[in-house]
């Protein structure tokens, strides 16, 4: 059996935490913001009923984030609304009450003069940084990780970035694009947060909260009862705890029993909730799994409070439960549509399948509780953002 390991909480046992951040006030701005972006619209909130019949769970759900603007994953959430903030900031009128056609109409431009974003990426939220900078008019500098793929590289020049392939892991090429920023009098638009450098990647998770909410009102509209159990992938953990802190919002006490699933090679939240001793652990070195998005060896310091206070379970996984996730999806049961799911993407729908087939200890899924009347909420959060690599695990190369 592939690597698989559990750190698992008692519900009701630690204290809560701050969720102004993700409240529905907050979520609800930033969805009026991404409403106003060109090719907005919700991505699908697909039900896999074949699935959860042969898995012998009530429901599954999964939010098919590949639609998201045509770029393949959900990360533009939230490097435009962090980029739209900054500029509405300078331009000294709140974001509320500016539309996008404002802020980049040439009288901003004017204002604003020319503008220079930078960002390190493992590949999507480059690609939405440099998107975004290109649609409101501004110039964007991308740093990737050594080993990045050369197509991850070529769809963020392809919106105009500058963009490169560094010698450093994740972590590292943060530290240079943070550098590149003060030397340069850059902007820097970082997914992650750390001591000194927090409100832009508290932005970047309240513009992640739109995928939550648009999944609130289509369950909402589907007449669905809400999800028991929700599984979220991680990599510096902004994405899990937008979505966990907004649906903690929403729910309470009532929220699903939330597993956040790191790949074995990077797993810093996992770590950090194994030691549970107030100090974030880090994973350093090569990270190397396919799981791209997922390789980030730091936590990012204001999402972990949320995550800390409210997930139930961290799971840490081989690259082969990514790999089951992906063909999974690619070919669903009987009625289910397909959902191309990448390697970041899908790696959800493949830890709940091996919990559920016995090929992942049977104790977390009994301590999870998930049984045939369990509702599972999964969110595919890229499609195939590298092509090859997909093809070749769907069509059973490894
Ligand atoms: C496809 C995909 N899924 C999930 C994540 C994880 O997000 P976070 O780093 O906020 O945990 C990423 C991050 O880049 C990603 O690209």
């Amino acid at each position: 059996m592939e690597h698989f390991a559990s750190v698992l909480r008692p519900r009701g046992q630690r204290p809560g935490a701050d969720l102004t951040l993700t409240s529905p006030g907050e979520a609800e701005k930033a969805r009026r913001f991404h409403s106003g972006l060109p090719g907005y619209a919700p991505t699908p909130l697909v039900s896999l009923d074949g699935l959860a019949h042969s898995l012998g769970v009530s429901k599954i759900w999964i939010k098919d984030e590949s639609k998201r603007f045509g770029l393949n994953a959900f990360k533009a959430l939230g490097g435009s609304y962090a980029m739209a903030r900054c500029l509405s900031e300078k331009l000294g009128k709140p974001l509320e009450e500016m539309s996008f056609e404002e802020l980049c109409a040439p009288a901003a431009r004017r204002a604003l003069g020319d503008i220079t974003f930078v960002t390190a990426t493992d590949g999507n939220h480059g690609r939405g940084v440099a998107w975004a900078a290109r649609l409101l008019g501004q110039k964007a500098v991308v740093y990737m990780p050594k080993g990045s793929a050369a197509e991850r590289l070529e769809n963020i020049r392809a919106q105009g970035a500058q963009a490169e392939i560094t010698e450093y892991n994740y972590d590292d090429a943060v530290r240079l694009a943070n550098r590149m920023a003060e030397e340069h009098g850059w902007i820097l638009i970082q997914d992650t947060a750390w001591p000194g450098y927090e409100e832009i990647p508290a932005h970047i998770m309240q513009g992640y909260t739109t995928l939550a909410a648009e999944t609130l009102q289509q369950l909402e509209e589907q007449g669905a009862e809400r999800p028991t159990h929700l599984f979220l992938q991680a990599g510096v953990g902004s994405f899990a705890g937008a979505a966990l802190g907004f649906f903690t919002s929403v729910w309470g006490e009532e929220r699903p029993v939330t597993a956040i699933v790191e790949p074995d090679r990077a797993d810093c939240l996992f770590r950090t909730a194994q030691a549970d001793d107030g100090a974030l652990h880090f994973v350093t070195g090569d990270m190397d799994s396919m799981m791209a998005g997922l390789c980030c060896g730091e936590p990012c310091t204001i999402s972990w409070k949320i995550i800390d206070a409210y997930a139930d379970a961290f799971l840490s996984c081989g690259d082969g439960y990514a790999a089951r996730g992906m063909r999974l999806l690619a070919r669903p049961e009987e009625g289910d549509p397909v959902v191309v799911s990448g390697e970041s993407g899908a790696v959800t729908a493949g830890v709940l399948d091996a919990l559920m087939r016995g090929d992942a200890p049977s104790e977390v899924r009994q301590a999870l509780g998930l049984n045939e009347s369990s509702r599972v909420l999964l969110v595919s959060t890229e499609g195939d953002t590298d092509q090859e690599n997909y093809q070749r695990i769907i069509n059973g190369e490894d």
